[in-house]
Order: C-alpha cells, then sequence, then structure tokens
C-alpha cells in the first residue's frame, strides 16, 4: 500500500514558466482565441502560433500557471497591445484564469510574475489596459493612467512603474 500523501490540489504549488516550453500550448491558444483573438479576426492556428514565439526572456514572452500538470491561467508579457496606443510600451496584456481556478491567487501571481519578467529586462514602466478590472490591479499597485478606446469601447488605461 502506498505511503504518499493525499494533498488537496489547490494547495499544491504554482508552476509558472513560458507556455512555449510546456505542453499547454493547444489550452492556451484555445482560451485566448474565445476570449480575444477571434474578436480580433484571428484563427486558433495564429493564436498557436504567436504563443510558440513568445518565449522571452525579453517582450513578447507569454506565461502559464499551472498545479498538477493542469493549465490554471495564463499572462502575457507584450510589446504592443491597445492599437489606439502604439505610442506605449511594453505591456502586461492578456490576463486569463479559467472559471474553476478563480479566486485562488492565480491571476496575482501571473501579474507578479510579468511585473518581475519587466524589471529583470531594465522596464522602468509597465502599461496595462482593461475594461472592468481596474479594481483588482489597482489593488496590487497599478495607477490609472487614462480612458482609451477598444473596439468601440472605453477602457482603463493604467501603469506600473519600478524603481
Ligand atoms: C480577472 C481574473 C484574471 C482574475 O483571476 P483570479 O485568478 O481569480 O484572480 P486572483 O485569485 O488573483 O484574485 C481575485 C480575487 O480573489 C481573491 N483571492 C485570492 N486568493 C484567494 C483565496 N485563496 N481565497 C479567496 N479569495 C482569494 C483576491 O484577493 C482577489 O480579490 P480582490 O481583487 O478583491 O483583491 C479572472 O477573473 C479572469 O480570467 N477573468 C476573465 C478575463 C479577464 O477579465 N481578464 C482580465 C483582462 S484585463
Amino acid at each position: 500500500m502506498s505511503n504518499l500523501p493525499c494533498r488537496p490540489i489547490a494547495t499544491m504549488p504554482l508552476l509558472i514558466r513560458p507556455v512555449a516550453a510546456t505542453p499547454h500550448v493547444p489550452a492556451v491558444a484555445a482560451w485566448l482565441h474565445a476570449q480575444w483573438w477571434q474578436a480580433g479576426g484571428h484563427s486558433l492556428d495564429a493564436t498557436a502560433a504567436f504563443l510558440r514565439k513568445a518565449t522571452g526572456p525579453a517582450a513578447p514572452c507569454a506565461l502559464v500557471a499551472e498545479r498538477d500538470g493542469v493549465p490554471l491561467g495564463t499572462a502575457t508579457f507584450d510589446t504592443d497591445d491597445l492599437p489606439a496606443r502604439p505610442d506605449l510600451s511594453p505591456w502586461l496584456a492578456s490576463v486569463f484564469v479559467t472559471s474553476a481556478a478563480r479566486r485562488q491567487g492565480v491571476a496575482t501571481a501571473l501579474v507578479k510574475a510579468v511585473e518581475a519578467m519587466a524589471a529583470t529586462q531594465g522596464v522602468r514602466r509597465l502599461w496595462l489596459f482593461t475594461p472592468d478590472q481596474a479594481p483588482f490591479y489597482a489593488a496590487r499597485g497599478w495607477v490609472q493612467a487614462g480612458v482609451e478606446e477598444y473596439r468601440g469601447s472605453p477602457v482603463v488605461l493604467m501603469q506600473r512603474d519600478f524603481p
């Protein structure tokens, strides 16, 4: 009989690494395609191709968070994101966590991972935009920097400065 401890999955460590280095490209591509890329006119194949190339450590780098081999969420350190502001770079983009894995700190860990990547690359100011999650980012040190338009709707532009 095995003496292996039985551990609830939520207490297992969260592993965050570039999605290109994992078997999770198809799963992450499906999330991002359904969430944003399809509406932008991109195919699922194009989404997956971006993920395979976004290896970092310089932007672009698409990360996946997984626990016990199960992919739970993703975030990207990207060179560009908001078409209305091509003057701004780089960006925290495409933060997504599966419904079942929400409210367990997965997005918080992904945001911190992208911030750490940016700081390591010597970035002094990181940008993001969000239609409805500004309070989430504000609680994590992000500051509102204006209101912009994305696909015909207003979005909040936010910045995070590094010393
Ligand atoms: C927005 C989103 C990324 C948040 O992901 P998440 O993994 O649930 O985020 P976290 O768990 O890190 O934090 C969410 C809340 O859960 C709380 N939380 C974290 N760990 C928790 C735990 N163990 N138990 C209870 N609550 C917890 C956090 O405090 C946070 O609340 P707060 O914002 O009031 O501080 C997710 O809902 C999502 O993917 N939404 C759809 C896509 C989207 O809108 N992306 C953002 C684009 S800008």
